[in-house]
């Protein structure tokens, strides 16, 4: 259910409209293949393999390290200003973008936490399956409309994203007495700011892709595409990572 709620920008998120609910809801099937995923109830529950868990860690650091970078390619083009909606959009994608300057820190220190060292994430590439989330938020954020960076970018990573971090934060003491992992408050900031904070993202983008889409029903259509797809790219990388799980 959606409530009237305020941020630090008072972005008011308002009432769906009959299009806008039933986007949400369509949506939701796609968000939950990947926010019930194996891969992030295993975390949740402490039967994920360690090598699943790391091979986790380290082939997603791409799409959270580049995720600021998918952002600034909406700002560049969020300046039709008489536009509804372009900007209160472009002032949202700045903040967003300010917050995540320190995730890139934070994942690193939880990603170390679990064995992994900064060279190799900064090193690492993705086995194409899971690269392809990345290859396709670059595609669209560079070719596609506001409303669909928004989309594909804020509402579909960060819906599900928001969604498991909160049941693997609670269940990360699970991995606690493992010799290997190291769990302390630094090493949880990541899934402890995106388990909280970061949970109204969706619904802040919902509210900018409403606005921007408002009495444009093809433009309605192409935006939820776009976010199904970005959760489908995001569902792909985590059935290939699961595959370590055996
Ligand atoms: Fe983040």
């Amino acid at each position: 259910m959606m409530t009237v709620l305020k941020n630090e920008l008072t972005l008011e998120i308002t009432p769906h409209s009959m299009w806008a609910q039933k986007f949400w809801d369509e949506l939701i099937p796609a968000k939950e293949r990947v926010s019930q995923h194996p891969v992030f109830i295993g975390m949740a529950n402490g039967t994920l393999k360690l090598e699943c868990f790391r091979a986790a860690l380290l082939n997603f650091y791409p799409l959270v390290a580049q995720f600021p970078s998918y952002m600034a390619l909406a700002l560049a083009k969020a300046t039709q200003f008489n536009e509804a909606g372009v900007v209160p959009t472009r002032d949202w994608l700045i903040q967003n973008i300010k917050v995540e300057e320190r995730h890139l820190t934070w994942y690193r220190d939880w990603a170390g936490g679990f064995g992994l060292t900064v060279d190799q994430l900064d090193h690492v590439t993705p086995p194409p399956a899971m690269n392809a989330v990345n290859h396709y938020l670059w595609s669209i954020n560079h070719r596609g409309s506001l409303a669909e960076c928004l989309a594909a970018t804020n509402l579909a990573i960060e819906w599900a994203t928001g969604d498991w971090s909160s049941h693997v934060y609670k269940g990360i003491h699970n991995y606690q007495n493992h010799p290997d992992v190291k769990i302390d408050k630094r090493s949880l900031a990541w899934l402890r700011a995106h388990a909280h904070y970061d949970d109204i993202h969706p619904y802040e983008a919902m509210e900018l892709i409403k606005r921007l889409c408002e009495g444009k029903p093809e433009l309605q259509q192409k935006a939820f595409h776009a976010a199904r797809e970005g959760l489908e790219y995001y569902a792909l990388a985590l059935d290939e990572c699961y595959k370590l799980q055996g």
